[in-house]
């Protein structure tokens, strides 16, 4: 067997700090602004049902290789993937997997930038208090006045993506884990919160019906790639964000076990946002498929009406901000890793030169929300189509060649070795996994969605 190997970048000070820094990476905004509106967009139920039908199905699975990958490698994935490749005597092609993933990262993140950037712009929207008291056609004005506006746009896609380099460029360790800490839980109590007030409001059963009561007659492939993808996004896969982390766990550390403790808490919190969020949709009578503003254009609804609303409303977007915060650091580590490895640049270096693209490349996303509105790609602006094509079609195939790696190309005795699971049967049933239930599910799901959009529903 390959002597153990070490990182150059470091490692999580404990077990603890990886879960806390994977969830960071994991919860974001996919959990609190994509989740809902896709949810709204893709008739609620049983779009709700695939969702976790595929984070059990295709998600955990998926992240438990990812992490075995990288804490065997210790590298940046592209590394990772041709060390293991030919450790296990097979073809240094798979490198290009990591390659892909680095791609995915720096699409995603450009994107992710600018909306980050929505949700920062309403930090300081929440404390002067105009929200008080404002109608829903109030709130909705306020939201496209902001994503009109390029320069405003521009100067917040700029401050998150420093904000981001700054934690990446100091190394993983450091900022992060302290941020994690406490940041983390209490989003989750400001979630509660914002439940407990949905709870109040008219139509709570109607937002828990839309959420939980499956019709499946209002299901299409399409919803159901959609929801595949979006258990990779939600759950960082696909791309390396959780193999590169998983290069700095400690060797001791259970990985079946981190893994379903950061599916869970990621699902959990989604599934509250949903709870606050379509209560209030129903309550005020708008519509659930309103697509991207969704929360932006109800949230603020709640905190106009609620006691002591400017205050939580100012919290939950800075604490919005930064679940977005520790996802982006993720969505570039990969790169800086291998920048750092390769090419021998400093931390802070790498970091410049892979923010300074991704900041360039957001230009596109932001521009297509205002002065380049009428560009389209097929039917798509920029944002959404850079979104969907990462979300519904990158990562689900990154993640399927992670699989396909895992359970095809590694041998038996490695995957066992790094997962030391004690129990044969938990063993097989991962490996049975990796190997057919989930390279099928996304494949067959792949190959449906594809024919409903050559018949011109999508
Ligand atoms: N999981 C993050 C979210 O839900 C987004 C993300 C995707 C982060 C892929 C890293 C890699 O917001």
């Amino acid at each position: 067997m390959a002597e153990r190997r070490q990182s150059i970048h470091g490692e999580w000070s404990s077990r603890v700090a990886f879960i806390l820094a994977a969830t960071g990476s994991a919860v974001g905004l996919g959990n609190i602004w994509k989740f809902p509106y896709i949810t709204g967009q893709y008739g609620g139920g049983a779009f709700v049902l695939v969702y976790l039908a595929c984070i059990a199905v295709i998600g955990i699975p998926i992240m438990m290789a990812e992490v075995l990958i990288g804490r065997r490698g210790r590298q940046s994935p592209v590394n990772t993937m041709r060390t293991l490749a030919e450790e296990e005597g097979r073809n240094a092609l798979w490198q290009y997997l990591g390659w892909a993933g680095v791609l995915s990262g720096f699409l995603i993140l450009s994107f992710y930038s600018v909306v980050a950037g929505w949700a920062m712009a309403y930090v300081p929207r929440l404390a002067s208090g105009m929200f008080n008291g404002a109608s829903p056609d109030k709130v909705g004005t306020i939201f496209s006045d902001l994503i009109s506006d390029p320069e405003r746009l521009l100067a917040w896609h700029t401050l998150f993506m420093g904000l981001t380099m700054i934690v990446v460029s100091r190394g993983v360790r450091s900022g992060l884990e302290q941020a994690v800490r406490v940041l983390m839980p209490t989003l989750f109590l400001l979630l509660l919160v914002l439940v407990g007030y949905s709870l109040s409001t008219a139509d709570f059963a109607g937002g828990v019906r839309f959420l939980f009561a499956p019709d499946f007659s209002k299901l299409s492939w399409e919803g159901v790639l959609v929801a595949m993808g979006h258990a990779f996004f939600t759950l960082s896969l696909g791309m390396g964000a959780i193999m590169v982390y998983g290069s700095y766990l400690p060797r001791h550390a259970s990985i079946a076990k981190t893994t379903i403790i950061i599916a869970g808490a990621d699902t959990l919190v989604a599934l509250l946002a949903g709870l606050a969020i379509f209560p209030l949709v129903f309550s005020h009578g708008l519509a659930p498929a309103a697509g991207p503003g969704l929360i932006f254009q109800t949230l603020p609804i709640a905190f106009g009406q609620m006691w002591g609303g400017a205050f939580f409303g100012f919290l939950f977007f800075i604490l919005l901000s930064f679940a977005a915060w520790t996802s982006a650091i993720s969505l570039i580590e990969p790169i800086v890793a291998w920048l750092v490895e390769n090419r021998g640049l400093t931390r802070i270096k790498a970091t410049v030169l892979a923010g300074g693209i991704t900041w360039t490349l957001g230009l596109g996303s932001l521009l297509s929300l205002n002065l380049w509105q009428d560009f389209k790609i097929i039917k798509w602006g920029i944002l959404d189509f850079v979104d969907i094509l990462t979300t519904n079609v990158m990562l689900p195939l990154g993640g399927l060649a992670i699989a396909v790696f895992a359970g095809w190309i590694m041998s038996r005795e490695s995957t066992r070795d790094e997962l030391a699971i004690r129990n044969p049967l938990l063993y097989g049933l991962w490996r049975f996994f990796v190997r057919y239930i989930t390279p099928v599910a996304v494949v067959v799901v792949f190959l449906n969605a594809i024919g409903v959009i050559h018949i011109g529903k999508g």
